[in-house]
């Protein structure tokens, strides 16, 4: 069911330095910040070859990715996305599996302007799961 991995998604506490680090001492290409209020994030989106790393930075009050960083405040990886082809369907068969789908289980649009639903990350061998439809 579920296609490419579409991100990685890694909190970090400093968004200026984490994207200095991917760009300088690892060489790739770094997009600028992209502020998406909508979500609580500054986002720095990092391009390899195959597949994409996002730098997520704490936007406003109440930001999701604040309060993985109280617990974590080194930063760290935060949730890994799957592409699917249909999220209704796939959150249906997910749910038949007995997996909770956070939220109230409808999809929401997320950072790249497509449905995005996630899964909890107890019921995933402890990794946040975002599905994407592409
Ligand atoms: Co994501």
């Amino acid at each position: 069911m579920i296609g490419r991995l579409n991100h990685v998604a890694i909190a970090v506490p400093d968004l200026a330095a984490a994207t200095g680090l991917y760009r300088d001492a690892l060489g790739a290409s770094v997009s600028k910040p992209q502020p998406l209020p909508e979500h609580g994030v500054t986002v720095v989106f990092v391009e390899l070859p195959n597949s994409k790393v996002e730098l997520l930075e704490p936007l406003g009050e109440g930001s999701p990715i604040g309060k993985f960083l109280e617990s974590s405040p080194a930063g760290g990886m935060h949730h890994i996305c799957y592409e699917v082809e249909d999220i209704l369907a796939a959150r249906d068969h997910l749910k038949a599996e007995g997996a909770r789908v956070l939220g109230d289980g409808q999809p929401k649009i997320g950072a790249h302007g497509k449905p995005v639903l996630f899964l909890h990350p107890k019921d995933f061998v402890g990794t946040l799961v975002e599905l994407e439809q592409v």
